[in-house]
């Protein structure tokens, strides 16, 4: 894994997006994997930014998100559809054919999690995933003891998971939806580098675990540690808990020039 510490959300968030664009201007077909939760919104800014101001363009960008819940009509306004929608598709020039987000609304749902990874393999495998990671150590809606060899999947959300986001349905845990569709650790190790983004001293604990802690199905995260380009963009209070911090700062301050790619 590779650290990169940063003061704040938005200094991380911008560096991030700086690593995202560049795959896109390199290789303009590029297969994002990508996130909801309140994690990635500002990289999201800043890649609509770049976008519009910078010419980043996304019309030959393939997409496919994480996960979605199950029973949520996409125009629901906590879908990850319609938060996909309004927090980036709508303001860059994507093409909406090549946007791929789970239908919770499936009539049959395990067909549509095999078709999902299926179109994933069509697309040419992900590029690059981005990442965010749950107060329990979870990555899309990877629950801890997920099976790492697990691929897009139903899944039963915890209660913890439950508590922490609903927030977004009027602090009321009961409207949040138990299941979910998600693709699976495997389908998530499958891509070619990952992009994890955590803030805030309440995922100190989990990217602790993650980074510094033994690998465990009951930190989904953890797995990590096996990718071979595995990158972590952290903020200062979302790296509080990790022992060897002050050495992360320091390979990365570090970098031999010819090194520096983010
Ligand atoms: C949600 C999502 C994850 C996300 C995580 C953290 O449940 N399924 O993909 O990374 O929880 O959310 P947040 O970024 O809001 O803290």
């Amino acid at each position: 894994m590779e650290m990169i510490i940063k003061e704040t959300a938005e200094t991380t968030s911008i560096t991030a997006a700086r690593w995202v664009a560049r795959l896109v201007r390199e290789k303009p077909n590029a297969v994002l994997g990508l996130a909801t939760g309140s994690t990635p919104l500002k990289l999201y800014q800043e890649l609509i930014r770049l976008h519009q101001e910078e010419n980043l363009d996304f019309s030959e960008v393939t997409t496919f998100n994480l996960d979605e819940y199950i029973g949520l009509p996409r125009d629901h306004e906590q879908s990850y559809y319609t938060f996909m929608w309004k927090n980036l598709f709508s303001q860059i020039n994507i093409d909406p054919k090549k946007v791929h987000i789970p239908d919770g609304m499936a009539p049959d749902i395990p067909a549509a999690c095999a078709a999902y990874e299926e179109a994933i393999t069509q697309a040419g495998g992900i590029d690059l995933q981005v990442l965010g990671i749950g107060s329990d150590g979870h990555v899309g809606f990877n629950e801890p003891t997920s099976s790492f060899a697990s691929r897009t999947r139903i899944k039963t959300l915890t209660r913890q998971t439950l508590k922490d986001n609903a927030r977004f349905f009027d602090g009321d845990e009961s409207q949040v939806p138990q299941h979910c569709i998600t693709m699976g650790i495997g389908t998530i190790m499958d891509a070619r580098c990952t992009l994890m983004l955590a803030f805030g001293k309440a995922k100190a604990e989990a990217i602790a675990a993650m980074v510094e802690g033994p690998v465990a199905a009951v930190v989904p995260a953890s797995i990590l540690q096996h990718h071979p380009h595995a990158k972590v963009f952290i903020d200062d209070e979302a790296a509080s808990g990790l022992q060897r911090a002050d050495y992360y700062r320091w390979v990365y301050d570090g970098k031999p020039e010819w090194q520096i790619d983010a």
